[in-house]
């Protein structure tokens, strides 16, 4: 028996590598407050991009241009400016140094804890020490109460 195949849905090229390299596939992402932030913005890339090798996609604008290539700023449907990985973090990969959109990336570990390797690179007080706070707490704590000082808004 020969089952025929489904007809493809005609697409437009252009509009899906700007869905692509631009625009959110989850519906929320660090806040992009807390990415630039002086301070904190290292422990959201340690977060976000880790140890992974990275390289900024040509074409891209805006938040996006400077990014890594497996991170997309985008704005949420309430507002918010975040910054989230997209699907080059699992669909692109480098080959001779050179990043190729579409190949696998074969060095992805997903075996880890994120937060706990952006808290390796976190500085403990002796407070923190002393009253036992576990570092993924500390996390938290770093990245809680400061909407003040990072500007995040909430959205009416
Ligand atoms: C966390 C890793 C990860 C992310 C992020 C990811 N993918 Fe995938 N994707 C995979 C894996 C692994 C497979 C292969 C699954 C299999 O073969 O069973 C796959 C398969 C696919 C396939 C099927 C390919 C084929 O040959 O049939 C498509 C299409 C695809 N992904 C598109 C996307 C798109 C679009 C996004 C972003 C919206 C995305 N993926 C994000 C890991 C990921």
């Amino acid at each position: 028996m020969y089952i025929a195949a489904e007809p493809f849905e005609e697409g437009d090229p252009d509009k899906g590598w700007h869905a692509l390299t631009h625009e959110g596939f989850m519906s929320c992402g660090l806040p992009w407050a807390l990415w630039s932030h002086d301070l904190a913005g290292s422990v959201a890339q340690g977060m976000l991009v880790g140890d992974a090798e990275v390289a900024t996609l040509p074409g891209r604008t805006g938040n996006n241009q400077d990014l890594p290539h497996m991170l997309t700023a985008f704005t949420t449907t309430e507002g918010v400016d975040v910054v989230n990985v997209n699907c080059l973090q699992c669909h692109g990969g480098f080959f001779n140094g050179e990043l190729v959109v579409g190949l696998g990336n074969a060095t992805a570990d997903f075996t880890g804890s994120a937060e706990e390797e952006a808290v390796a690179s976190f500085e403990f007080d002796d407070e923190m020490l002393s009253s036992g706070t576990r570092p993924t707490d500390t996390t938290r704590n770093a990245m809680s109460g400061q909407e003040d000082r990072l500007d995040i808004s909430t959205p009416a």
